[in-house]
């Protein structure tokens, strides 16, 4: 079976304070799933510390897609590594629709990350719109196809895909586990027509308002191997839960 992978995407928030709380109120509830913790950049080494000695990981929620030198703002693979992270989201929907990475960006960055050896939670997901033009599955297939025409699906095992619907995001609104599953499904076949063996093994996360009362549910899904979870991991309590909820 594949195991359960829950990670908190904490976007823009936070503060050394607010950090420091979240990290004690964690450490007192160890989660029972496999964990990954991304901060703003500029927190990673904190985390990373903050964290030693559960069996969390951290990543971070962009990077770069060059290896070094002019490229001011910008944050190398290595340089993450070098931070403590071993896992980066990559082509999240709000990086795709606020800074205009297309779908050979989120490419080339997932590609970076592997070669760097980093973990890459691609996401993946339709607007609204396009979900009401019944476009969904179309949409998905093409934001994941680009990525598996540069990296094959046996090296994206190394790290998972989120199937997170953009009308979803941060609205309340969750998916239905039947929505979901329907898309995540979708996903395995299109996996399996290049690799099957990888099909198998890829974990599979949702995000969207995941919150405690809903995760469950979620989880229970066949394809569905756990989380990417928002606004609710702010809350140390509530991400606990969710990493319960996932628990095998
Ligand atoms: P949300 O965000 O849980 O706040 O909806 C999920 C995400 O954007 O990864």
């Amino acid at each position: 079976m594949r195991p359960n992978l829950v990670a908190a995407n904490w976007k823009m928030n936070g503060s050394r304070a607010d950090n420091q709380r979240w990290l004690q109120e964690f450490r007192a509830a160890p989660a029972h799933c496999e964990t990954v913790v991304c901060p703003p950049f500029v927190y990673l080494q904190d985390l990373v510390q903050g964290l030693v000695g559960t069996a969390a990981s951290v990543g971070a929620q962009n990077m770069s897609d060059r290896v070094a030198g002019a490229w001011t703002g910008e944050v190398a693979a290595e340089m993450l590594i070098d931070s403590g992270a071993s896992w980066v989201i990559l082509g999240h929907s709000e990086r795709r629709a606020a800074y205009g990475e297309s779908n050979e960006i989120v490419a080339a960055k997932v590609e970076r990350a592997l070669a760097a050896g980093l973990k890459p939670i691609l996401c993946v997901g339709e607007t609204l719109e396009q979900r009401e033009q019944g476009r969904t599955q179309q949409v998905v297939a093409e934001q994941l196809q680009v990525v598996l025409q540069r990296c094959p699906a046996a090296q994206l095992l190394a790290g998972a895909i989120a199937y997170e619907p953009v009308w979803a995001i941060g609205t309340g609104r969750t998916a239905t586990p039947q929505q979901a599953q329907a898309v995540h499904a979708a996903i395995r076949s299109q996996l399996a027509a290049q690799d099957p063996g990888a099909a198998v093994a890829m974990r599979l996360l949702y995000g969207g308002s995941v919150k405690p009362a809903n995760a469950r549910e979620l989880f229970s899904q066949p394809d569905i191997d756990g989380g990417l979870i928002g606004g609710a991991s702010l809350v140390a309590a509530d991400f606990v839960a969710i990493c319960a909820a996932a628990a095998r």
